[in-house]
């Protein structure tokens, strides 16, 4: 079934948000590739949207910094002009922010809000104004940090 939706996948560039991607292209929809520096992988996940008949563009941006959030948004609204799926995936190597409580610096522990969870509550408003016939909004996170992080 092709639907015609389009997405932005923070994270697409490879591991699970380069899965997600695939996935949705499989369906028809066009992908908004999100990468932060590996430019290359981001490429990749496009040459394997478009085997499967979708299409999309690349767009970079460190989740971490709200302006950066702003231009990816902004990029998506130009290519798009609408926004049917937004999935928060992306997060930095753990090493950046997850650490023990007795370990843990507030450098990592600012990395890991503005990363995660200040990236997920940005995203979420830009996507929300993005939806203009309703949409889904999805946060991909590591389910042993609510128990051990
Ligand atoms: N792997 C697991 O076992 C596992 C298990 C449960 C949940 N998860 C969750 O699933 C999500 C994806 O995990 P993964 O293992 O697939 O990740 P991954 O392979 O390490 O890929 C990380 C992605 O995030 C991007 N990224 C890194 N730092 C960034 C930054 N500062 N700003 C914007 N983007 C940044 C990377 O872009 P570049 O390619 O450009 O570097 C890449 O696309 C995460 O939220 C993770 O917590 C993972």
């Amino acid at each position: 079934m092709k639907l015609g939706k389009h997405a932005l996948i923070t994270g697409s560039s490879r591991g699970i948000g380069r899965a997600i991607a695939i996935k949705l292209a499989k369906h028809g929809v066009n992908i908004a590739i999100h990468y932060y520096k590996n430019e290359e992988a981001a490429n990749d996940t496009l040459l394997k949207l478009r085997e499967q008949g979708a299409d999309g563009f690349l767009v970079q941006a460190d989740v971490s910094n709200p302006e950066d959030i702003s231009r990816m948004f902004n990029q998506v609204q130009d290519k798009f002009g609408k926004l049917d799926i937004f999935v928060s995936n992306a997060r930095p190597d753990m090493s950046a922010f997850y650490h023990s409580p007795m370990e843990i610096t507030l450098d990592h522990w600012r990395a890991a809000l503005d990363s995660q969870a200040q990236a997920f509550l940005l995203g979420t408003q830009k996507a929300a104004r993005l939806m203009l016939d309703g949409g889904r909004i999805i946060a991909i996170t590591y389910s042993p940090s609510g128990r051990t992080g």
